[in-house]
């Protein structure tokens, strides 16, 4: 089982997926509880536009936008599905224990840590607060072929705050300098990392944090512009990441409450980002980076039809099970519910999709409901009602907002 790998920092307990999963999305739960405007509201780009290019060490990332690494979310099957999708530079993995790696250098580790090889650029994120453990995961990954390794210093997850790892290490910044020395002696591939500014607003530390990143000769900082302490709520505190900005001189990548093309070019513009990271809006919108990249280029970008919706999911649905996850009908269960979400009907196929016993089941009603879908929109073109206002979904800050992770 793909998911079981070398996830526990304890030796037993459930198992680490399942857990993080559910960990964070108690935490998005409280984020949506306190809905904030979307970020692009706030912010305007005055006609900045996100980086067509990052480098990172020696990689070349075209273009500046990184789909954050999401326990459950961003295995292989959804990072191809993302990179298929186009607009997208980096891929990163979920975070992986480096106690586990390490404990378990065998086939498993391998499977759990498997990617093919159009998911270049590609980094696997690793999170521990052993030097020698996370140095040697580290070497692991970069025989395993991975362009970046990447720290993960932002989990809020208790159970990976009491082992010390995620944003637990965010008080012991000397242990951090040593995991710094000790995985930058180890590889040649980029090091970078990615932390939460600090435990709780009176305990910033995300100016210490990439001073000492980059004296330790990592090649890149990026940072969930919120305290460990606020889980998700509130707003992703962007003037922080201009701060920090201002600070190093290796890339910063800026992280926290992108829903839409226009927040990616709004949080160029706020803080000089040198790219930027997308997580929860890219599960319920996968077309989100095509559409910075469009943006980008032209100033505007095309919405996703339902038409163009349901041959989304039929595509990640055959991925999932061509890639025989032995998950498979859970992760679909949980995408066809994101990406239903805003969907006229959708509350009637979650339901159904929710009661399904197999992946078929699960596809059967994915497939009822965009047939009957379009017979009701075949109707409405034959009456002259406006079709044209059907067939098009509402941008993805409608869609993707507060009740997506609901
Ligand atoms: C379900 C879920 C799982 C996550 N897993 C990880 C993880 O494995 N590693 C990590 O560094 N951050 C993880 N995060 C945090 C995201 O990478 C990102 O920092 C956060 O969601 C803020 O970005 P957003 O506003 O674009 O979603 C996770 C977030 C969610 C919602």
């Amino acid at each position: 089982m793909v998911a079981a790998l070398g996830r526990n920092c304890a030796t037993s307990g459930p198992p680490y997926l399942l857990y993080t999963y559910l960990a964070y999305n108690s935490c998005v739960q409280k984020f949506y509880d306190n809905a904030v405007p979307a970020a692009g509201a706030q912010h305007s780009s005055g006609g900045v536009r996100v980086p067509a290019r990052l480098t990172i060490g020696g990689v070349q990332i075209p273009p500046a936008t990184v789909l954050a690494p999401m326990a459950g979310i961003t295995d292989t099957v959804f990072r191809r599905f993302i990179r298929e999708m186009g607009g997208c530079g980096l891929l990163m993995t979920e975070f992986t224990s480096a106690d586990g790696l390490v404990r378990r250098k065998d086939k498993k580790a391998k499977r759990y840590l498997h990617f093919y090889g159009d998911e270049h650029p590609i980094a696997a994120q690793l999170f521990g607060s052993n030097p020698e453990s996370m140095a040697e995961a580290a070497r692991t990954v970069e025989e395993l072929g991975f362009d970046l390794v990447d720290l993960n210093l932002g989990c809020p997850a208790k159970k990976v705050v009491k082992c010390n790892g995620g944003s637990g290490l965010l008080r012991e910044l000397p242990v951090i300098r040593k995991i710094f020395e000790a995985v930058r002696g180890a590889v040649r591939i980029p090091f970078t990392v990615k932390f939460r500014a600090g435990w709780s607003e009176r305990e910033l530390v995300f100016r210490e944090l990439a001073k000492m990143a980059e004296d330790c000769g990592l090649d890149a900082v990026s940072m969930h512009a919120r305290t460990r302490e606020q889980g998700y709520s509130g707003a992703a505190r962007w003037e922080w990441i201009a701060e920090m900005k201002s600070l190093v001189s290796i890339p910063v990548i800026g992280n926290g409450d992108i829903r839409t093309p226009e927040d990616a070019a709004a949080m160029v513009a706020a803080t000089g980002c040198d790219g930027v990271m997308i997580g929860r809006a890219a599960a319920s919108n996968p077309w989100i980076f095509r559409q910075i990249a469009q943006y980008t280029e032209t100033g505007r970008y095309d919405v996703a039809s339902r038409a163009d919706r349901y041959e989304m999911i039929r595509r990640y649905f055959r991925m999932l099970i061509d890639e025989g996850f032995p998950d498979a009908p859970g992760k679909m269960k949980q995408f066809a519910s994101w990406f239903t979400h805003g969907e006229e009907g959708g509350a009637k196929l979650r339901k159904a999709i929710y009661e399904a016993k197999s992946a078929e089941a699960i596809a059967d009603s994915v497939d009822r409901f965009f047939e009957l879908e379009a017979e009701l929109e075949t109707e409405a073109v034959s009456v002259g009602a406006a079709a044209a206002e059907v067939s098009t979904l509402p941008m993805a800050a409608e869609t993707v907002g507060s009740e997506v992770w609901d």
